[in-house]
C-alpha cells in the first residue's frame, strides 16, 4: 500500500498553489505529502501542522511551521483517513491527531483528502472510532457510549495526544447517520474530539494508484 500512499501524497501537489498556508495533517500518507512539499519550500508561505509528528518532518525540510493563530482561514489542507465513505465523510484519528486534525480542517477552504484504495468503505465504522478524552472523563465517556451507541470503548492505553489527553477507540460500529453521531458523541461532558469527519467532510479525495482516482 504504501506505493499508493505516495501517489495519493504526490498527486496532492497538484493543489498547492504560490504564497499559500498549506494545512499539513499526520500519518504515512501524509509524510509522502511533506516530502513532496520539500521541492516548493520557496514558493509557498509555510504550513501550519497538525502534530509534533508532521511539525518534525516539516522542520527536517526547511518548510517554516506557522502558528494558525497568526494565518486565520487558511486555503488548503491535505491530509490522510483510516476510512472514506461515498460522501467523502471520514474516520480519523489513528494516528492520535484528530482535534488539531480538525481544527485545521475547519479553517480551510479546501480539504484535500489521500487515502490508498484500502479505505474506501460503503460505510463508516469497521475502524474504530477514535474519540479524544481529558483523562479524568475516560471511564464517564466510555459508559455513555456504550449505552448510547452500543459500541464497545476500548482505551489506547499508552497513548497520550499532544494536548495532555487519552483515546477511546470504539469498535463494532455501523456508522449510518455519521453527521447525527458526530453531534451525539460532542455533547458528552469530557469529550476533546470524535474522529468523525462528517458535519465537515472532505472537499476531495485522491484514491492513490498507477493513476490516482480524484472524487
Ligand atoms: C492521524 O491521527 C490520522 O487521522 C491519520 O490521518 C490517519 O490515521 C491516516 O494515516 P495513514 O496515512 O498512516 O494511513
Amino acid at each position: 500500500m504504501s506505493d499508493a500512499k505516495r501517489l495519493a501524497g504526490e498527486k496532492a501537489i497538484e493543489y498547492v498553489e504560490d504564497g499559500m498556508v498549506v494545512g499539513v495533517g499526520t500519518g504515512s500518507t501524509v509524510a509522502f505529502f511533506i516530502d513532496a512539499l520539500a521541492g516548493l519550500r520557496d514558493r509557498i508561505a509555510g504550513a501550519v501542522s497538525s502534530s509534533e509528528q508532521s511539525t518534525e518532518r516539516l522542520r527536517s525540510h526547511g518548510i517554516e511551521v506557522l502558528d494558525l493563530n497568526a494565518c486565520g482561514p487558511i486555503p488548503l489542507y491535505v491530509d490522510g483517513a483510516d476510512e472514506c465513505d461515498p460522501g467523502k465523510r471520514l474516520i480519523k484519528g489513528g494516528g492520535a491527531a484528530l482535534t488539531r486534525e480538525k481544527i485545521i480542517a475547519e479553517a480551510a477552504a479546501q480539504f484535500v483528502c489521500i487515502i490508498d484504495p484500502s479505505k474506501e468503505v460503503p460505510v463508516l465504522g469497521r475502524f474504530p472510532l477514535p474519540v479524544e478524552v481529558i483523562p479524568m472523563a475516560r471511564s464517564l465517556v466510555a459508559r455513555e457510549i456504550l449505552a448510547m451507541t452500543g459500541g464497545q470503548p476500548v482505551w489506547r492505553q499508552g497513548t497520550v495526544t499532544d494536548n495532555g489527553n487519552w483515546v477511546l477507540d470504539i469498535h463494532g460500529m455501523s456508522i449510518t447517520d455519521p453527521v447525527a453521531l458526530e453531534q451525539a458523541i460532542n455533547q458528552i461532558p469530557g469529550v476533546v474530539s470524535v474522529g468523525l469527519f462528517a458535519r465537515r467532510p472532505a472537499d476531495v479525495v485522491i484514491v492513490g494508484g498507477t493513476s490516482p482516482r480524484v472524487r
